[in-house]
């Protein structure tokens, strides 16, 4: 019998597979800390009807603080129905105190990133940001049409350095691949001098590689894609940036769909929305080393479904059934606070705690 001959990449899978199959995955809990939406148009929060799909930008000055990035859109004025919706654009809104459950009012002059440019003219949606050295790279959805009019959505990048609450100080570097028509969702992982991840887009988790988190390439792998059998069976699309456990791996959380039989009062609208994990090696961010069973978070209170069982909250939900997450903070070791969205419409606020053993 020939000796089994063993190359170093194969020895290295080897390595790989088996640290994998042994990696016992920590518990996790997921908690409300407030029962009403922390930023919403019916309390009064804001000028623009729905505020969601927040990124939350970190102050430099004063690391208590947070700044939240809002995804801000109204009706258009010729709506017939609370669906009839105008373009998105992201606006600032900041915490006013310590319990991060209460922010600046929104207006329109706290529209960081506008409808200003051909290719987000029909909006500009779900920023997720991060803070390196000192300038902050915002990544979020650029709108427009094509020629035929069909929509497009592009993964676009802006960054500042100074002074950034005010619009004037931020620089549109536009689509990062301006030759792939669809393309959205991008969380930016800056795991050492060498190697930098953007894991994005919906459907699939797609991975891109960067030097210089300006110019990036495309691979052909996926870190994440939907599985028939469990509740991301419709959907899979990025979180916000992955963060570190104690244990040294990154903790990513995307968001995920699945086809619902929950009545609502959206035409046509049959998905729902949850939250799941993946837990991806602190040395290798491209190997998941563990995935979420089950959902760690769920549409529950009436402003998180806004179904037909919700109350006043049925008329109110843009997309029913959702909750969806785009910022978090870490406060502690395997301590987190997420910032996540009701029904296309609020913002709420949770924390996420990791138990090891
Ligand atoms: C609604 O109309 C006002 C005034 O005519 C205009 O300034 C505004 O841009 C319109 N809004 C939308 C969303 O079309
Ligand atoms: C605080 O930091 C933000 C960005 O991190 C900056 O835009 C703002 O101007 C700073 N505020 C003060 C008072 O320095
Ligand atoms: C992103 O997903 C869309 C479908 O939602 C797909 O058409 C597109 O090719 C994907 N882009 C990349 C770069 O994988
Ligand atoms: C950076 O990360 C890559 C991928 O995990 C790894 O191969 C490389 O050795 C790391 N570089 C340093 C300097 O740690």
């Amino acid at each position: 019998m020939a000796p089994l001959k063993l190359n170093t990449s194969s020895l290295l899978l080897i390595i790989f597979i088996s640290y994998s199959l042994s990696y016992v995955p920590p518990r996790m809990e997921m908690k409300r800390l407030s029962n009403i939406p922390i930023i919403s148009s019916w309390d009064s929060n804001s000028d623009f009807l729905y505020n969601y799909n927040s990124a939350l930008m970190p102050t430099v000055n004063d690391s208590n603080a947070v700044a939240l990035l809002v995804r801000v859109q109204s009706l258009r004025n010729d709506s017939k129905t609370i669906y009839d919706v105008g373009p998105s654009k992201i606006a600032l809104s900041r915490s006013i105190d310590n319990t991060y459950l209460k922010y600046t009012h929104i207006s329109q002059q706290d529209i960081l990133i506008d409808n200003d440019q051909e290719y987000q003219s029909i909006g500009t949606e779900d920023p997720r940001i991060v803070l390196f050295g000192n300038t902050y790279y915002l990544l979020y959805t650029a709108l427009s049409s094509d020629s035929q009019g069909i929509w497009r959505a592009q993964l676009a990048l802006a960054t500042c350095e100074l002074n950034c609450f005010s619009k004037l100080n931020w620089k549109y570097y536009g689509p990062i691949f301006p030759n792939v028509f669809w393309s959205k969702s991008g969380s930016l992982l800056v795991h050492n001098e060498t190697h930098r991840y953007l894991f994005f887009n919906d459907s699939n988790i797609a991975i891109a590689l960067t030097k210089d988190l300006i110019h990036y390439d495309l691979s052909s792998s996926f870190l994440l894609k939907t599985r028939p059998d469990h509740f991301d069976s419709a959907l899979v699309e990025a979180g916000p940036q992955p963060l570190k456990l104690s244990d040294n791996n990154y903790l990513f959380l995307y968001n995920s769909a699945r086809h619902t039989t929950i009545p609502n009062l959206k035409p046509n609208w049959n998905l729902q929305y949850n939250l799941g994990w993946a837990i991806l090696n602190g040395d290798d961010p491209t190997q998941v080393l563990a995935r979420s069973e089950q959902p760690i978070f769920s549409p529950e209170l009436d402003w998180e479904r806004c179904d037909t069982q919700s109350g006043e909250w049925a008329n109110r939900g843009l997309t029913p059934l959702v909750i969806f997450i785009e910022g978090w903070k870490k406060t502690d070791e395997n301590r987190f606070l997420v910032w996540y969205q009701g029904c296309d419409s609020t913002m709420g606020l949770a924390e996420l705690r990791v138990y090891f053993s």
